[in-house]
């Protein structure tokens, strides 16, 4: 049977709306009438008190005739279906819209169940049966967030800039907001490290320009960088510049971020999942661990310790006792852990060196601090990896890797030096575990 009713959509901004009830129905209802910005005016014996405490004017007792006066809308969401019935016969003698929460068929205006995806509002309406209309609105919701839906807009408006963290590699680890603003560009400038498998699902006449062919190989300079994404964002497009991580966490972001600044140009930042935390995480190490350390530092690594210009504070990193995270450290492995263990740092302390992290051919190196260069240098290990150094990294061997849950298969896995001093305090049944895990994910 076709549905001949008439879809609309109403500004309610400054315009009253009448409650009829003080239950769930009309706060989730009195809710929605607020983030449109209507006055609303809730009439209620009793309120709950998370409505009560919403900016709305509350008439705490029982609905009368005439209550609806000077409204645009009405909602009647009482349990008493008599009392609705009269706020809709109210309504309708005064050409009030009305929404029946009780029964659909007497009423005379409906809600949908929506969705929004930044400009873009889905309402479903589905026979008067709103859990049907929830599950369609959900299903659409979740496209377009994954970004399977035409969003992008046709219309051209003012240009702008979305400095976009994409994650590590693992395109599920992009925001859902991240995602949203690559399926409507125009334009994204795309790094290296960055999940270009996203890359297949823009639309055809989506330029994408490639900023990056390897982690230290840049086809543009920054400077080319700032200049293309500025340039194209004053001609009206949208341009996502999407990075690998954070686009804060040693992703030059802040400079992109001052160039539009300094151009008037309109941007955001969408902050992304840092390689440094997710990466280990993905290897069964977490950063930070109740009664192994209370705190973790993330480096970078790429200049050797031992060359001017290199401002870590290396000695307090070797003299503390906390996780130390170095991103881009494998070209100078070796004069780092040379330089922590110098500076006090355990050489027994253990390591891993975690390369292509989060993605399907993710490989980890475990280690000691005193061996691990050799070993990294032995096994061949190319960047981008995460160097991970502290007492935490024992905990892989029984968190490590989680390959059902993350999708990742461990391709190679180096276990140079054993660590068994963590299984000493494991459970025989969490060892098994953990050994189930490798060996499935290995095989
Ligand atoms: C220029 S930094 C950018 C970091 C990025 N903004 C972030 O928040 O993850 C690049 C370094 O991040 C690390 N990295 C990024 N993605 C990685 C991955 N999937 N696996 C291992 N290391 C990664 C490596 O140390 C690499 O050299």
């Amino acid at each position: 049977m076709s549905d001949d009713r008439y879809p609309l959509m109403l500004s309610m901004a400054g315009r009253r709306a009448v409650v009829v009830g003080g239950g769930q129905v009309a706060l989730r209802r009195t809710r929605s009438l607020l983030q449109a910005g209507a006055h609303v005016v809730v009439v209620a014996p009793s309120v709950l008190p998370e409505l009560a405490e919403l900016p709305v004017a509350v008439l705490e007792r029982e609905y009368r005739d005439g209550d609806l006066s000077a409204a645009w809308l009405a909602h009647a969401a009482t349990n008493d279906g008599t009392v609705n019935a009269l706020v809709a016969a109210e309504a309708d003698r005064n050409r009030i819209w009305c929404v029946r929460a009780d029964d659909a068929g007497e009423s005379a205006a409906w809600t949908p169940a929506v969705t929004r995806h930044g400009e873009v509002t889905v309402a479903v309406t589905s026979g008067g049966d709103p859990r049907r209309s929830e599950r369609l609105r959900s299903a659409v919701a979740l496209a377009l967030a994954e970004g399977s839906l035409p969003v992008r807009p046709r219309r051209t408006g003012a240009g702008s800039v979305a400095l976009v963290g994409g994650g590590p590699g693992d395109p599920g680890l992009i925001t859902v907001h991240g995602r949203r603003l690559l399926a409507e560009a125009d334009v994204v400038v795309v790094d290296k490290l960055a999940p270009r498998s996203l890359l297949a699902d823009l639309d055809p006449d989506v330029e994408v320009v490639d900023a990056g062919k390897s982690p230290h190989a840049h086809n543009l300079t920054q400077s080319q960088i700032n200049d293309l994404i500025v340039s194209r964002a004053l001609a009206g497009q949208r341009v996502v510049r999407l990075k690998g991580g954070d686009p804060f966490v040693f992703g030059r972001g802040g400079e992109e971020a001052l160039a539009c600044v300094r151009a008037g140009v309109t941007f955001q930042v969408v902050p992304g999942v840092t390689s440094a935390i997710a990466v280990p995480a993905y290897a069964g190490i977490p950063v930070t661990h109740r009664g192994v350390t209370q705190d973790f530092s993330v480096v970078s690594a790429h200049l050797d310790p031992s060359q001017p210009g290199a401002t870590v504070d290396w000695d307090g990193l070797a003299r503390g006792t906390g996780t130390l995270v170095l991103l881009m450290a494998i070209a100078h492995l070796d004069a780092v852990a040379a330089e922590l263990v110098k500076r006090g740092r355990d050489a027994a302390t253990p390591v891993a060196v975690i390369c292509d992290g989060t993605m399907l051919t993710q490989q980890v190196l475990t280690s000691t601090l005193g061996a691990v260069a050799a070993d990294a240098a032995a096994a061949g290990v190319q960047p981008p990896a995460v160097v991970v150094i502290g007492e935490v990294v024992r905990l892989r061997e029984l968190l490590g890797p989680p390959a059902v849950e993350t999708g990742v298969v461990e391709t190679t896995v180096v276990e140079t030096t054993v660590l068994k001093a963590a299984a000493a305090g494991a459970t025989a049944a969490g060892a098994t575990a953990a050994g189930a895990a490798v060996a499935g994910a290995t095989a």
